[in-house]
């Protein structure tokens, strides 16, 4: 460790670059010494002073709200994640983690200077070291390199230091814990002393007035979005409306999972990215196609998907065997399968029974198992639940209340109670971060 405090031991110097990969190493503080470093790390520690560590509490990809406090858009995660892939000199560049580069530049206002490398510098130091640590890594960077006076090239393991030592050492560490413990929080509702009880809304309002009633989290209902847009559920017809739904619900201060239904057709690295970068915490994937079941085969790999692309999003695999009353044998094996292929938890809407919900969540050990408000919430948690969801419950329901005010009016009868106005506006305004 004393390495990392002695100047005869320097990083690893890069040759100057024009453009590029070789661009951004030459220009940041990681691979400098002497008055550049100074100068360059100086800027870096000057651009997160200004950002509050607690504004990154937020769900979704580890870039994404700390590239919106830089004034970049939350998209340009992609890119620093192509980027961060390549950033230590011994892993080379590609022609796309060149580009990445360009358009990063780019998104900064095209300026190839050292304030540009700063910031980009931040991102993608922040991209792979905060991805580990949301992960569970004790050390998400495990060892850094030094040169030693003789020119020999030394790994340093940092065990005893996971934010490295001396004039080097991470400036981002309370902005790195912040992120992890925003990009963890959903995760952990599943684990806690009482089961998640996880209400369904289908537009902002529904949500909003969900978050002033105190619910930890919000999730969306596919029925709900899709009946509001007038498109049919389960049909892969609405990833237009999730998406904007998403974008608008994020802005709330829980977390929210969103119904992606089977993943609306879309390339599932894709989706998973985009979800992650709006900030999103959480999805429902379901193994439902029409009236039967996907193959378990093709349904894992899809789960295996999107965990690969955006692993700090919550996938909650659906089996909609009991749903749909088919292959309901196959439930105890869907479940663990999509639990192998990395699902965080698994949802089984429709299964009731208490001996089949107790062998269920003995055969799914760790992994949470969700069910639908159909039992008493006091007999699902005695019976190993942990997370509960409502489901299209509050929507139809919203949908009955509504046919029967206006029929109460029509046939002179007594209006049912209703929220006022200022309730409405009030839920709203206080339900934002
Ligand atoms: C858990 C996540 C993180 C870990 C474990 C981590 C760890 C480290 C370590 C060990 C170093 C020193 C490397 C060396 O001495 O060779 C370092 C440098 C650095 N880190 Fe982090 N980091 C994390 C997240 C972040 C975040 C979120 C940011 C920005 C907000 C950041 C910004 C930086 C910068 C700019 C440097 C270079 C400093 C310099 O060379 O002077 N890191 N980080």
């Amino acid at each position: 460790m004393e390495i990392l405090h002695d100047p005869a031991f320097t990083v690893v110097r890069v040759p100057e670059g024009p453009s590029g990969m070789a661009w951004l190493r030459a220009h940041v503080a990681r691979f400098s010494e002497g008055e550049d470093h100074r100068r360059r790390r100086g800027l870096a520690v000057r651009l997160l002073e200004e950002i509050d560590p607690a504004s990154l509490r937020r769900p979704g990809h580890p870039v994404a709200a700390l590239a919106s406090a830089l004034g970049l858009p939350p998209t340009v995660s992609a890119d620093v994640e192509l980027a961060a892939a390549h950033y230590q000199p011994h892993d080379g560049t590609t022609p796309e983690a060149d580009a990445a580069v360009a358009r990063l530049v780019s998104a900064c206002g095209g300026a190839w200077s050292e304030d540009t490398a700063a910031r980009i510098g931040l991102l993608v130091q922040a991209c792979a070291a905060t991805r580990a640590y949301i992960a569970g890594a004790e050390t998400p960077v495990p060892a850094t390199r030094r040169v030693a006076p003789s020119g020999e090239e030394i790994l340093v393991s940092l065990r005893d230091a996971p934010f490295g030592a001396g004039r080097h050492a991470c400036p981002g560490e309370a902005h790195a814990r912040a992120i992890a413990d925003g990009a963890t929080v959903f995760r952990r509702l599943h684990h806690a002393d009482e089961p998640l009880l996880l209400p369904n809304a289908w537009d902002v309002a529904s949500a909003a007035v969900l978050v002033q009633e105190g619910f930890a989290a919000v999730g969306t209902t596919s029925l709900g979005v899709a009946a509001t847009h007038g498109k049919p559920d389960a049909a892969g017809a609405t990833r237009r409306e999730t998406l904007a739904l998403a974008r608008s619900l994020v802005e709330l201060s829980v977390p929210i999972s969103v119904d992606v239904e089977a993943g609306f057709g879309a390339n599932p690295a894709e989706l998973a990215r985009e979800l992650s970068a709006i900030g999103v915490a959480g999805v429902n994937l379901e193994d439902g196609r029409g009236t039967d079941l996907e193959s378990v085969a093709v349904q894992c790999a899809l789960i295996s998907a999107f965990k690969a692309a955006a692993p700090e999003l919550f996938v909650n695999a659906r089996v909609d065997t009991d749903w749909l009353s088919v292959r309901t044998s196959e439930t105890t094996m869907r479940a663990r399968a999509y639990a192998d292929a990395g699902a965080d938890g698994v949802f089984v809407p429709g299964l009731r029974a208490p001996d089949e919900i107790e062998n269920l969540v003995r055969t799914l050990g760790e992994v949470p198992l969700n069910l639908l408000a159909e039992l008493p919430f006091d007999r699902l948690r005695d019976l190993g639940v942990r997370r509960v969801s409502t489901g299209s419950l509050l929507f139809r329901s919203a949908l009955t209340q509504a046919a029967r005010t206006a029929v109460a009016y029509r046939t002179g009868q007594a209006i049912p109670e209703a929220m006022s106005y200022d309730d409405v506006e009030g839920a709203r305004l206080r339900s934002r971060r």
